[in-house]
C-alpha cells in the first residue's frame, strides 16, 4: 500500500475524473464537473490555457475547433487558436452541442469558474498546465488565479490540490514559486531521471500503456520535496480490466473519463 493508498485508508487507488466525467458529459465543463460530483467522485482534473487577453480557461486542445462552434460563430478567424480569441470571445461559444444536444450552450469555463465549482461540490482539484511553452508566466498567473479563490490556504494545499505538466520546467517554476503545493510531472521519465524530478515534482504521472509494476515501485522509492515518497496516478483508464491491473501495480490513483467504471472495479 502506498502512501497516497494509506492516506485514503482503504488501500485503493484514488479515482480521477479527466477533464470531469468527460465520457458522460463534455469534457473540461461545469457539466462535467457537476456530473463527477453526482457519481461520488472526489478528484476532478482539468487543462488550462490562456486567452489573447490574458484569461486563464478550462480546456485541452490549444484550438477552439474540436470541442466548440467556434468555426460557425468566426468563420474567418482560422486556425481558431485559442491564444487569439478574447474571453469575450470565447465566452460567446457552444461548448457542449458537440458532445450531445442535451448540452446545448454550455460554456468554456473560466478558471476561476471551474475552480467555483469544484469548490461548491467539495471536490480536489488535479489541474494540469497546457502548453506551458505557449503561454510564458502561466505558472505564475494560474497560482494566482488558485489564491484569489483560496486554495492555496492550508487546507487546500495540504489535500485538495495538485498541479500538474507535461513540461518539467513548469513543474519546477509552480514547485519554486509556491513550494508548498503538490506538483506531477507527466509522463513515464526514465529512472535514471528521477533524483531530479523528485526535487520538484511530487508524482510522476504516466501513460498506463508505459507502465508496469517494477516502474511503479521504482518511482515510489524516491522521496519527494515534501519528504514522502513519490506517487504515481495514471491515466487514461476507462475499463474495469485495466482498472484492476494497474491498481495491481500499486499505483496511487487512477485518471479516467469513466470514474464510475473504475471505481466500481477497484472497490470490488
Ligand atoms: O491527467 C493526465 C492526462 O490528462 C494527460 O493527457 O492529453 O488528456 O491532457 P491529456
Ligand atoms: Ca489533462
Amino acid at each position: 500500500v502506498s502512501p497516497a493508498q494509506a492516506a485514503a485508508g482503504d488501500g485503493r487507488p484514488l479515482v480521477i475524473a479527466h477533464r470531469g466525467a468527460s465520457a458522460y458529459a463534455p469534457e473540461n465543463t461545469l457539466a462535467a464537473v457537476d456530473k463527477a460530483a453526482e457519481l461520488g467522485i472526489r478528484w476532478v482534473e482539468n487543462d488550462v490555457q490562456r486567452t489573447r487577453d490574458g484569461e486563464l480557461v478550462v480546456l485541452h486542445d490549444d484550438n477552439l475547433r474540436r470541442t466548440t462552434d467556434v468555426e460557425e460563430v468566426f468563420p474567418d478567424r482560422a486556425p481558431w487558436k485559442v491564444r487569439d480569441f478574447t474571453a469575450a470571445e470565447i465566452s460567446r461559444l457552444d461548448a457542449g452541442s458537440w458532445f450531445g444536444p442535451a448540452y446545448a450552450g454550455a460554456r468554456v469555463p473560466t478558471l476561476e469558474q471551474f475552480v467555483h465549482r469544484v469548490e461548491r461540490h467539495h471536490q480536489k482539484l488535479l489541474l494540469e498546465i497546457k502548453n506551458p511553452e505557449l503561454y510564458p508566466g502561466i505558472e505564475r498567473q494560474t497560482l494566482k488565479v488558485l489564491g484569489n479563490e483560496g486554495w492555496l490556504d492550508r487546507s487546500h494545499v495540504r489535500g485538495r490540490l495538485i498541479v500538474q505538466s507535461f513540461s518539467a520546467d513548469s513543474v519546477r517554476t509552480v514547485h519554486e514559486l509556491k513550494p508548498a503545493v503538490k506538483t506531477g510531472l507527466l509522463g513515464t521519465p526514465p529512472v535514471s531521471g528521477l533524483p531530479v524530478y523528485a526535487g520538484f515534482a511530487d508524482q510522476i504521472n504516466p501513460s498506463y500503456g508505459s507502465l508496469s509494476t517494477a516502474y511503479v515501485a521504482s518511482v515510489q522509492a524516491f522521496t519527494g520535496p515534501h519528504g514522502r515518497p513519490l506517487e504515481v496516478f495514471t491515466w487514461t483508464v476507462d475499463d474495469a480490466a485495466t482498472a484492476q491491473r494497474v491498481a495491481g501495480y500499486g499505483v496511487d490513483g487512477i485518471i479516467t473519463n469513466k470514474p464510475d467504471v473504475v471505481r466500481e472495479a477497484v472497490d470490488g
